[in-house]
């Protein structure tokens, strides 16, 4: 007995936290699992376990089984869709699954509601960018009413994947390079799905995404080999993925990647041995599309029924449209191959999530309200203009933003008016038409007669070129205006799943766009669209100014009007770097020093790790943004010069508006591990605060850090803080210099 408390004790050193206790409501829904499940057949056991999409009644996953989906519906041989947008559809299947099978179990309805449902919030990577975690909670809030009015029970997010690689495109998708910050939002954003009650009519689950590691796909490429340190992973891509299950999200999916050299749906040490065992997660995992079946192209299975047996072993719960689990399941539990047991565990899983959403109390729950007072309120509109405002950052400014009232402005580029774009990937249920464009947001904020538009040149999927007699109208209408607004990057299409771009540059026909403007002499804004950071050293050099406007949604046109005509100073700060060349990547602020650092990061150089035709910083660093007032950083005070282990270090700094209009900035506090046993990163963020400052108004900042924020994973695997000294910084991005010193007794 002493024995095993011991090695209990020493686990939990090693994982970090022990699991928590399973909650009365967790007890209660297993339990009436159990009881189901005693009723059931094996093949409704394996019905419960395939998710399928249906695309006029017929089941057509990649490599999947074509079935009449209505008769497997029928026969209790599904246990949830994906994808399916219509309300009316959803309810009739679900009348189906509860009135004609055998057992009534209701069925689960899955959909990507990345950045909002009916409403189009930033991407995510955007609205990382605001640093407010109230939003964001309150983003994925509205996301969940409008999405449980729909009949939407389930959401595929957030996704918690870290990347430092802007040429994986799906970086739109993510809270950028710092898994403390992204930790953080990951549980905001559970929060803002689940609530505090997943059976309450507006709540829906969350779905932790993509488990584990796949924005280290190598070389930027979607669904490609992760190979890593697990060090290193779980120093620097485990954190959010905690996060999400310590805040409770109910399902995983697991990622297509490999990992470790095993595919992440077939690899029991992810899905099993960490995930559920140290993470303590109890709900049920997802296979990503047919990515249980493409284990057989991964090489590590020979069939569909080898890709479910390996699958069925790691403790994945549900197939996502392959349709292997539900083809081979029977015979690879009555070989022997396959234990019912675990099929029942894996089953049990699945209906405690469906009884927690209060599916089996009252299957049509979600389908009930009024659309019409859930959908596109006004006060949610007026949050997503807000949100959007605080998501966008200024990169630079030579004092040309904001307008001055009455200007003339030339408004110029592919995305200055294309409602489609500015939702970016993953538009959930939104509607393009309800957005507001910039051009139309423009007009009425300046008037019409005050905002000449041409589109000049065409970026999206189908064409990258300069429409015929673009740029003599582009220059025509720059030189009959004052100011030349030019929006211009990437489209919508080319954020999120599989769009990977080895060049990071914006395409030429618009930097042909911007040399031609340029030569009016007329003073130039970029208005930056993307969902991911680009190398605009060309832009950068020859606009004045350049507000990142990303693809901000439904309320994207507002946002950029409050800002450029200063009714709201930006506010956003980066949180994933801007390389000055794809070359860099990835480049990322929390890298480690080597033993060679290079003296200068701004200048290129031999004997060092750096380039020698290049600057070793990037353009524009994570936590970057700039305002139209100015933040001053002072008397940063260590309160805790010496700290037990297990205490906590405060720091305190005062902020200071040294300009003459109102502002918020977010404050940044980073520490670095003088002497680890480990090397560790140059800084971490490790404490963050957004605050509003009137003209002339100061505030003192406190930041408390416990102890154990500072662990890390040694040699041995353990999670733990050493003791020592640590620099401590605040400022207003990853470059603060304001210093300070503590120590670990
Ligand atoms: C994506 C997931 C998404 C799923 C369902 C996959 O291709 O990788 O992020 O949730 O499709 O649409």
């Amino acid at each position: 007995m002493k024995r095993l408390i011991s090695i209990l004790a020493i686990l939990s050193v090693l994982v970090g936290s022990a699991a928590p206790q399973m909650t009365q409501e967790e007890k209660e829904a297993m339990k009436f699992a159990d009881k189901l499940i005693k009723k059931m057949t094996l093949r409704e056991k394996f019905g419960q376990l395939e998710q399928f999409i249906t695309r006029r009644g017929v089941v057509t996953g990649p490599g999947g089984v074509k079935c009449d989906i209505e008769s497997a519906v029928r026969k209790g041989e599904v246990g949830s869709f994906l994808s399916i947008r219509d309300r009316n559809e959803a309810l009739r299947l679900q009348k189906m699954a509860v009135e004609e099978s055998r057992l009534g179990i209701p069925l689960i309805f899955g959909y990507d509601i990345i950045h909002g449902c009916k409403i189009i919030f930033p991407e995510n990577l955007a609205m990382s960018c605001s640093w407010n975690l109230d939003a964001i909670e309150r983003s994925a809030r509205i996301a969940a009413e409008e999405s449980a009015a729909t009949a939407i029970h389930w959401t595929f997010s957030p996704m918690c994947d870290i990347s430092f690689d802007p040429r994986w495109s799906r970086v739109s998708e993510g809270a950028g390079e710092d898994p403390y910050l992204g930790a953080k939002i990951a549980a905001a954003m559970v929060r803002g799905y689940q609530g505090d009650d997943l059976s309450a009519q507006n709540t829906i689950a969350a779905c932790i995404k993509h488990f584990a590691a796949y924005g280290a796909a190598q070389a930027g490429k979607d669904y490609n080999t992760v190979d890593m340190s697990e060090l290193m992973f779980r120093n620097l891509y485990l954190p959010p993925y905690r996060a999400a299950v310590d805040a409770g999200a109910v399902t995983v999916m697991s990622s297509f990647n490999d990992f470790k050299g095993v595919p992440a749906s077939g690899n029991k040490w992810l899905l099993y041995d960490l995930l559920r065992e140290e993470l303590g997660f109890r709900g049920f995992v997802v296979s990503d599309w047919n990515a249980v079946h493409e284990m057989i192209i991964h090489g590590v299975a020979a069939d569909g029924k080898d890709a479910a047996e390996l699958a069925l072993k790691a403790h994945l719960n549900m197939d996502m449209l392959g349709g292997d689990y539900i083809a081979y399941g029977e015979q690879l539990v009555k070989e022997g191959r396959i234990s019912e047991k675990l099929v029942d565990e894996l089953v049990r899983e699945v209906l405690a999530v469906k009884y927690r959403l209060g599916l089996f109390e009252d299957p049509y729950r979600y389908g009930k309200q009024d659309l019409s007072k859930v959908y596109y309120l006004p006060e949610n509109m007026e949050f997503a203009r807000e949100v959007a405002a605080e998501s966008m950052v200024l990169l630079k400014n030579e004092g040309v933003l904001p307008l001055q009232k009455g200007v003339k402005i030339a408004l110029i580029g592919p995305f200055a008016d294309a409602p489609k774009d500015q939702l970016g990937a993953w538009r959930g249920l939104g509607d393009e038409k309800r957005s507001i464009t910039f051009r139309t947001a423009l007009e009425e904020r300046f008037g019409k007669e005050n905002v000449l538009y041409t589109k000049a040149c065409e970026c999206g999927k189908y064409a990258d070129k300069i429409l015929e007699g673009g740029i003599e109208e582009a220059v025509k209408i720059a030189e009959q205006s004052d100011i030349v607004l030019l929006s211009m990057g990437l489209s919508g299409w080319h954020s999120g799943e599989s769009r990977s771009r080895a060049e990071i540059t914006i395409p030429a026909p618009q930097q042909a766009l911007l040399d031609a403007l340029k030569n009016t002499g007329k003073k130039i804004v970029v208005l930056l669209s993307t969902g991911r950071p680009l190398d605009i050293r060309n832009e950068v050099e020859k606009a004045d100014a350049v507000l990142l406007t990303w693809h901000s949604g439904t309320m994207a046109g507002p946002a950029v009007a409050d800002l450029v005509s200063g009714d709201k100073n930006p506010s956003g700060h980066l949180t994933m770097s801007f390389p000055c060349s794809v070359g860099q990547v990835p480049v990322h602020y929390n890298s480690k020093n080597t033993g060679r650092p290079p003296k200068s990061q701004f200048k290129a150089q031999g004997y060092s790790s750096s380039y020698v035709d290049i600057q070793n910083a990037p353009l524009f660093p994570f936590g970057h943004g700039l305002s139209y007032t100015e933040f001053e950083y002072s008397d940063l005070k260590v309160l805790t010069p010496t700290v037990e282990l297990g205490g906590v270090v405060k720091v305190s700094v005062k902020v200071t508006n040294k300009g003459k209009v109102a502002g918020d900035d977010v404050a940044q506090l980073y520490v670095h591990d003088l002497v680890a046993e480990t090397t560790r990163p140059v800084r971490e963020l490790k404490g963050f605060e957004r605050l509003s400052l009137k003209a002339g108004e100061s505030k003192v900042v406190e930041f408390e850090i416990p102890t154990s924020e500072l662990a890390y994973c040694h040699s041995d695997l353990s999670w733990k803080a050493d003791k020592g000294d640590f620099h401590v910084w605040v400022g207003a991005d990853s470059y603060a210099s304001l210093k300070g010193k503590f120590t670990i007794k």
